[in-house]
């Protein structure tokens, strides 16, 4: 028999944006009790852009960060794949933005891969499979964003689960992070009108309940059929991870399979199997496409030694609906993940708004950044020094990018239209 090759994530990085909102104000502001927001969905802050980031700035950061943290080598990238429900325009992909602005190689297959939250797997499994195939040659490495900032009307349902974030993984044949197990895979798709966000809308529309039982549906099914083609029982799990939406949607889906198990230990289970992983998810809120990528890395960076080497179930949903249920193993390499990842870092640079604040983002972010306005606050411009790449509008139907002058100088020679920033423009 033909021995498959060893493949997987060998690095990940996260991009956390630089605003939050405690989710204790966006309650009070909707009149809401806040035991709803963070016991009933299990959020306690959710990240906001600032008007000068994007998706195409926070895949570029996490991209950057993975290199330059890994001292990865950019050239042997043959493939980069953005997973975005984010899209910034109709044609042009985001990956087409990160390939200049972080310099790739110009042999280099670019492309974004849109289905909701399930992009940013799909853009991992076709990237595996292409690091399969190109194993032994020089530039077989692939570059794997997951981008989005997730956005619901203001006052609805779904706006405490809002967030925004990015997760940059290098997939290559030496998985550090996780080997994936390729011969196993269980998907599942069926049109269905749960979340959606039309063209003309910044906004996405969603049918809460329909989604929640779409997303059940999918993983009772993903998860039967990798157990009965993969032979992988409960027991062989050390961690389950899970899409997330909101936390509480992970010890939902949990449960079910507690009770496809016939296990009715599920909330010690829970606590052990996938309660160590949502950390970052509390922090951030629902990332889209990364959101399950953003638990992975969260169990990385707190786990240590405790995680190495742990078989983990993934469940990936994206609404619409496509679904798959995968494992794979953790790497060994533990000392590396805590300081490389970049949560806790992120998370201790960014600052808090207030309601009034956070509207006039929601409002006026875009707009602000476009006639050059905005200036930042004082904290904002420490953590903009930080920062290489800017979003500052659209001038000429062209959106344009603000970005440091050794960036600068990559993007130049891509030939994307770029300005250098004055060390005089205060972040
Ligand atoms: N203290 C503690 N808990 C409280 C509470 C209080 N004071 N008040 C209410 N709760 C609990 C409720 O009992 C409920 O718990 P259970 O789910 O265990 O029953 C929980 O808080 C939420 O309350 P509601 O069901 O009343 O909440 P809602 O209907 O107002 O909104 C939602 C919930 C439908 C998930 C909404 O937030 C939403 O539409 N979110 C966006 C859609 C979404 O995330 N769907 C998930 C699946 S789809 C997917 O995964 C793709 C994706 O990323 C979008």
């Amino acid at each position: 028999m033909q021995m498959q090759p060893k493949v997987g994530i060998e690095s990940i990085s996260v991009h956390v944006p630089r605003y939050f909102v405690d989710l204790k104000t966006l309650a009070a502001a909707n009149d809401v009790d806040p035991g709803k927001y963070y016991h009933g969905l299990g959020v306690r802050r959710m990240a906001v852009v600032a008007p000068d980031e994007d998706p195409v700035t926070m895949a570029v950061e996490a991209a950057r960060a993975l290199i330059e943290r890994n001292k990865l080598d950019g050239g042997r990238i043959g493939l980069l794949v953005v997973g975005t429900e984010s899209g910034v325009d109709g044609a042009k992909p985001i990956a087409a933005y990160v390939h200049g602005l972080v310099g790739l190689s110009g042999e280099c297959r670019t492309f974004d891969a849109k289905h909701a939250c399930y992009s940013g797997t799909a853009a991992l499994r076709m990237a595996a499979d292409w690091c399969a195939v190109h194993g032994t040659q020089h530039r077989n490495k692939a570059l794997v964003i997951a981008t989005d900032i997730a956005r619901y009307d203001e006052g609805s349902a779904g706006e405490p689960t809002q967030g925004a974030g990015a997760v940059a993984m290098l997939v290559g044949d030496e998985p550090h992070v996780l080997e994936l197990d390729l011969r196993n895979e269980a998907v599942f798709s069926r049109e269905v009108m749960d979340f959606w966000r039309p063209n003309y809308r910044s906004s996405a529309m969603v049918d809460g309940k329909t989604s929640i039982s779409s997303y059940l549906s999918a993983l009772k099914n993903t998860y039967l059929t990798h157990r009965a083609a993969s032979g992988f029982g409960w027991d062989d799990y050390e961690y389950l991870l899970f899409h997330v939406p909101f936390p509480k949607m992970a010890y939902k889906a949990f449960r079910v399979l507690c009770g496809l198990e016939r296990n009715d230990n599920a909330d010690d289970q829970f606590d052990l199997r996938s309660g160590p992983a949502l950390w970052a998810n509390r922090e951030l809120g629902n990332i889209y496409s990364g959101s399950l990528y953003l638990s992975l890395a969260g169990l990385l960076e707190k786990g240590g030694r405790k995680v190495e080497g742990a078989r983990i179930g993934l469940f990936s949903y994206g609404s619409g609906c496509c679904a798959e249920f995968f494992t794979g193993r953790l790497g060994t390499d533990s000392k590396n993940w805590a300081d490389k990842i970049g949560i806790g870092a992120g998370l201790d640079r960014r600052t808090e708004l207030t309601y009034e604040q956070y509207l006039a983002f929601r409002k006026n972010g875009n707009a602000l950044a476009c006639d050059g306005s905005y200036t930042g606050d004082p904290q904002g411009a420490a953590f903009g020094r930080l920062r290489k790449v800017f979003y500052c509008g659209i001038r000429d139907h062209r959106r344009m990018y603000f970005v440091n002058d050794n960036v600068a100088q990559v993007a130049r020679n891509s030939g994307i239209e770029t300005r250098s920033r004055r060390s005089s423009v205060a972040v």
